[in-house]
């Protein structure tokens, strides 16, 4: 029987991780004018609406191209574009002028229905919008007049900021003022990008009706990565790499982490948000995991990660009192709230022992544990200890691969429990270290 009653309730504890974090933090989302066409916006308007219940600090920025397309077709005038920039005229601005009316009431009442029987019953949400962006003339470039096409010259974060702080959602339309009055058709993708750099947003996300859906997909990369061309973009995300780009330049200017999902998928938001290995890509500054010492509240998550290997006879048996006693002793890697690594250093005069090194299985093979193993050898040198060494009963060859040695049980110091070791049938393995006394003790 399909476990449908426990499903959700599973998926709402797991939520609660993001629920605190996302709580108080600034996103800004930008939508392609596609994306508020299709039957799906009902239902994306829906998660942003929860997303702001949740307590996020939204800003909203809406593109409107096809609506755009559509007047300027009706009022039989050509699409002119330069390298993907819509060369606006005189002659075009009624057009952008309806379409903008047109999007954004369509917006606007979307985020005002609450209906009984739906998730935006009872759902007062605000949406304000203004003169926000202000553009400067986009010019002449290569001898093309781009007429009232403009770029972004600035954001009012202040005032944005006021709203956020009413618990208003801010919505941004890609037009913007020059200080003479003159109104800009901007591109809505830059005014998200340059809005998150200027509000240090902690997210930028692009919900793009061409993003690939979630099967098959790259899941991360880094800004650097990118820049470098070390990584190769799939081609499925050839439709969205102009976007990939504005992420990878926002996470290098203070953004915290860019993302890019698909709006067509009914959800997708709330799973690049709500779950460990989301839905979408996620483009990141550098490592975006948190390496620190355990505290008490982390015991449970320890737990949950080390229990099936205690099960499994990999670890050595331990409850959590066991780790409540020697906490300090731990270190972990956090994600999002959730614990996905953790190992102990334990003090033996000059040798230290590397103990319940795990990384949990969806996190393997991408450097985590010789990450770990990297901050403990620092601790273990800065403790003056001349050696490193660790028991194991089936990763001899990790550790072997990080240049730890074999050794033997008759090396252990006195003090650790060498029958434990002799039991289990573990190997020692050991690694030579450099005194490195701490710079802060001098
Ligand atoms: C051992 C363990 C901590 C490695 O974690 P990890 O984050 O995947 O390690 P890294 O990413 O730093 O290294 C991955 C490399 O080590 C290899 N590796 C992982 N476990 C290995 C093992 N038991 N024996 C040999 N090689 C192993 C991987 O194949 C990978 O090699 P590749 O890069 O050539 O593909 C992890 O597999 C784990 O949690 N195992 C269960 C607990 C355990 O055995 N702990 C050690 C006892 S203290």
């Amino acid at each position: 029987m399909p476990d449908t009653e426990t499903f959700p309730l599973e998926w709402l504890r797991h939520t609660s991780p993001y629920i605190n974090t996302h709580r108080g933090r600034t996103f800004v989302v930008w939508f392609d004018g596609e994306t508020v066409q299709a039957s799906g916006f009902a239902n994306l308007v829906n998660d942003l609406t929860l997303l702001s219940h949740l307590g996020v600090r939204l800003v909203l920025v809406h593109g409107m191209r096809p609506q755009i397309d559509h007047e300027l077709t009706a009022a039989g005038l050509d699409l002119q574009f330069e390298k993907r920039v819509r060369v606006t005229t005189s002659e075009a601005l009624p057009g952008v002028h309806s379409a903008l009316g047109k999007v954004k009431s369509a917006i606007e009442s979307a985020f005002s229905t609450g209906l009984p029987n739906t998730p935006m019953s009872g759902a007062q949400v605000t949406l304000c919008s203004g003169n926000l962006v202000i553009a400067r003339p986009y010019g002449v470039r290569n001898g093309i007049d781009f007429g009232h096409t403009g770029e972004v010259r600035r954001i009012r974060t202040g005032t944005i900021a006021q709203l956020l702080d009413m618990g208003t959602i801010v919505l941004l339309s890609p037009i913007g003022y020059s200080p003479t009055g003159e109104m800009f058709n901007l591109h809505a993708e830059e005014i998200a990008s340059q809005a998150a750099i200027e509000l240090q947003a902690d997210k930028l996300i692009y919900l793009h009706s061409q993003a690939p859906q979630s099967s098959d997909r790259l899941r991360e990369i880094t800004a650097a990565k990118f820049f470098s061309d070390a990584i190769q973009i799939p081609r499925n995300l050839t439709p969205v790499r102009h976007l990939i780009e504005l992420c990878a330049n926002a996470c290098t200017r203070g953004v915290k982490r860019a993302h890019i999902v698909s709006s067509q998928t009914d959800g997708a938001l709330l799973k690049e948000m709500f779950t460990r290995d989301g839905d979408g890509l996620m483009i990141h500054s550098g490592t975006y995991d948190t390496l620190r010492q355990a505290k008490s509240a982390d015991v449970p998550g320890i737990y949950n990660l080390i229990g099936p290997l205690i099960r499994d006879g990999i670890l050595v048996d331990r409850n959590e009192q066991d780790l409540e006693r020697c906490i300090e002793d731990y270190f972990v890697a956090e994600r999002d709230g959730t614990i996905i690594a953790c190992a102990s250093l334990t003090l033996y005069g000059d040798q230290a022992e590397l103990g319940c090194l795990a990384v949990h299985p969806d996190f393997r093979a991408s450097g985590k544990a010789a990450e770990i193993l990297q901050l403990l050898i620092g601790k273990a040198e800065t403790a003056n200890c001349r050696e490193l060494f660790a028991l194991t009963t089936r990763s001899g060859d990790w550790f072997r691969q990080q240049g730890f040695e074999p050794s033997s049980h008759t090396r252990l110091p006195p003090e650790r429990n060498q029958r434990e070791a002799l039991t289990r049938g573990s190997k020692v393995l050991r690694l030579t270290l450099q005194a490195r006394p701490d710079q802060n003790n001098r």
